[in-house]
């Protein structure tokens, strides 16, 4: 048997990739390392957001086979790296996966095979790091095989952008590689954009996170002096994007969350600290901006109960969507985390509500007991809403009513902009 595409990595990027490129008739195999993830796949369970078990058994339907195999490499023309690249103990890039997923197909590298790699990382790893590992094969890249970088845009829960209609960008360590691997997403991709290399495509991808990043700190920062003026700034930047070109809207929050904002920028400027010797000052400013909102939030929470003569030691505080997105359940890096933590160490008593997150640990790395730390979400909403001193929302999920969350609530603290109202306190 022969696939067109083993995807390696079968998380949040590599499965919607896998199921795009299933739908397009491409014959799909997916590789992973976690046993639960094949077992589940194969019997049609779907474990990410924008994926539904119908989807999973579409593509089983469609030849799709999950396997902790790595030997299905040997029967694949492509191979597509989409490995997670977290940070290192020190805040470094921690590429173990990706050389782990990397060292799996040299083993079984055959003439002829285009590897891509999709997980985002700094520029120079395809080259320096990906290409030697498989060139210990005996083969040589760009001769006996291609070997590219795409970055992953999935955007999870976003309704209207997706893999198909997302441009992608495609950038080959020859421009050989780099057709090879135009042609290979223009077979499911409406779009694919042609970088000069690999490390044009991998800045690119970093390029846009960063752009991200460094925007809502600054929104960030801004909120803390527009409440200290006296200044509405969510009207303020309303305001401001009506100009029709030269602005684009960012907002403060509670703080970045993702496997994408809070991470990707540290693999640039880890990168170009340890090349060129010099902090990337922009992202280290916006890293500190963002990390500081849970506590900002915190103090704001503080100063509405202070209003009410009352005290964070005590009261009960209702957080509203622990997500770090609206409207999925990914958690990751959620900055409502520390939040929590903060809240709960200060002595307030922590509820959540949250269609999407059952159970929610807060982490069990900060001396918090047990009980503190693994919290359930409330099951009735409105007696938890008439039971809290100060409600938080958080994370806008859709199915929020939220003028009457606002309605019931002795006080609500908006920390995304989406109320007005006597009672509703903004960020
Ligand atoms: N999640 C997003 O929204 C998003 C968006 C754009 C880019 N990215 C990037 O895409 C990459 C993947 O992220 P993700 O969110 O899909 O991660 P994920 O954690 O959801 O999934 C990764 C999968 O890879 C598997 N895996 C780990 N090591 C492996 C190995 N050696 N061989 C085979 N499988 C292995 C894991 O078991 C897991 O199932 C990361 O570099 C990330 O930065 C993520």
């Amino acid at each position: 048997m022969s696939f067109d595409v083993v995807v390696i990595g079968l998380g949040y990027v590599g499965l919607p990739l896998a199921h795009t490129a299933s739908q397009a008739g491409l014959t799909v195999a997916g590789l992973d390392l976690n046993l639960d993830v094949v077992e589940g796949l194969n019997a049609g369970i779907s474990h990410v957001d924008d994926l539904s078990n119908d989807d999973v058994a579409t593509m089983i339907s469609q030849g799709f086979l999950a396997t902790s195999d790595s030997s299905i490499i040997a029967q694949a023309d492509v191979a597509v790296i989409c490995v997670p690249t977290p940070l290192s103990p020190d805040a470094g890039p921690d590429l173990g996966a990706v050389i782990g997923a990397t060292s799996a197909v040299a083993k079984h590298l055959h003439p002829g095979i285009l590897v891509v790699l999709e997980s985002t990382t700094y520029p120079g790893t395809t080259e320096e790091v990906v290409q030697p590992i498989l060139e210990e094969s005996g083969l040589k890249a760009g001769v006996d095989f291609e070997l590219a970088f795409s970055p992953e845009r999935i955007d999870p829960g976003n309704a209207v952008w997706g893999m198909r209609n997302t441009p992608k960008v495609v950038g080959g360590i020859t421009p050989e590689a780099t057709e090879k691997a135009a042609k290979f997403y223009g077979r499911f991709v409406d779009t694919v954009v042609r970088a000069k290399g690999t490390r044009e495509a991998e800045l690119a991808k970093l390029l846009e996170n960063t752009y991200r990043h460094v925007n809502i700190a600054l929104m960030n920062e801004l909120v803390e002096f527009s409440n200290l003026l006296d200044v509405d700034l969510w009207d303020a930047i309303n305001c401001a994007s009506t100009k029709p070109f030269g602005f684009q809207a960012f907002y403060p929050g509670p703080g970045v969350g993702g496997h994408c904002i809070p991470i990707d920028p540290n693999y640039l400027s880890h990168h170009v600290k340890t090349v060129l010797g010099r902090p990337f000052r922009f992202v280290e400013l916006a890293q500190e901006i963002n990390a500081g909102m849970p506590s900002y939030v915190r103090s704001r929470i503080q100063e509405a109960l202070n209003d009410q003569s009352k005290s964070l030691r005590g009261s009960t505080i209702l957080l509203l969507g622990v997500t770090y997105k609206p409207d999925i359940a990914d958690q990751r890096e959620s900055p409502v985390r520390p939040l929590a933590r903060e809240l709960i160490v200060d002595g307030a008593n922590v509820e959540y509500f949250d269609p999407f997150v059952a159970q929610w640990n807060i982490d069990s790395d900060h001396g918090l007991e047990d009980s503190d730390r693994l919290l359930d979400c409330v099951h009735d909403l409105d007696t938890a809403i008439a039971r809290a001193d100060i409600v938080v929302l958080l994370q806008p999920h859709k199915s929020f009513d939220l003028e009457a969350i606002a309605a019931k609530s002795k006080v609500l603290f908006d920390t995304r902009g989406a109320l007005d109202g006597p009672n509703v306190i903004r960020l």
